[in-house]
């Protein structure tokens, strides 16, 4: 069966969509800005969120990129967000491994579209992206530690669990490594 979701980056006439999910308090429940703010997501400034945005993808490239979730008939139903780990980036007793190239994410949906397995495919399409548009080695994402839909989602899409600590600041940390998006994905 063919993916129901596309997954782009964002286009400036998104950002609308962007701040209405993010004023959701459903959606926001679990989900705090790790691993740092975008920098303009409190903003509801189109402009000047545009600009910052620009601004941060000159700077860091593709390991920085915004997506948006749409359905195939078009209609965004969510976000997904990466950002590149500096060298030294810790998570409380997860490290950013040396010299790997790492990008730490999330993943949020429309409350009306939860529970479809429309996060798994999503998610499934976010990792394909990371590994195949940028140069990210390793992607990692933080999980609320009350929030089992996320993490059955990214166990889905092939995240593994860090076993070296129980949770730091309320998340977990799970990973995916190239090597294991192609044994996964088989691209
Ligand atoms: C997390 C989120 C993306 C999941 O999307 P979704 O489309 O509902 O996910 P899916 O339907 O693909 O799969 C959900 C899985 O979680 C499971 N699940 C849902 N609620 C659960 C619960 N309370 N306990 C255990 N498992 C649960 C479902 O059973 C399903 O797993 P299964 O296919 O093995 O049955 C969505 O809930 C969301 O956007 N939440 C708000 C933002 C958020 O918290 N994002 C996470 C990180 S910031």
């Amino acid at each position: 069966m063919g993916s129901r979701i596309v997954v782009t980056e964002m286009a400036k006439g998104d950002l609308p969509f962007l701040f209405d999910l993010w004023h959701m308090r459903e959606v926001m429940r679990y989900a705090d800005e790790f691993p740092r703010l975008r920098g303009w997501s409190k903003s509801d400034d189109i402009e000047s969120a545009w600009e910052q945005y620009q601004m941060k993808r000159c700077e860091l490239d593709k390991e920085y990129t915004q997506l948006i979730l749409r359905l195939d008939d078009d209609t965004p139903i969510g976000e997904s967000f990466f950002a590149p780990l500096e060298e030294g980036f810790t998570f409380g007793k997860w490290q950013k491994p040396e010299g790997i190239i790492s990008v730490m994410g999330d993943l949020k949906l429309l409350p009306q579209y939860w529970g479809q397995g429309l996060g798994t495919e999503g998610m499934r399409q976010v990792v394909r992206f990371v590994f195949t548009v940028t140069n990210c080695e390793l992607f990692a994402v933080p999980p609320h530690r009350n929030n089992p839909a996320a993490y059955r989602v990214y166990e889905k899409a092939g995240f593994v669990l860090f076993t070296g600590m129980r949770s730091w600041r309320n998340h977990k940390i799970m990973e995916i490594s190239k090597e294991m998006y192609r044994e996964r994905y088989g691209d």
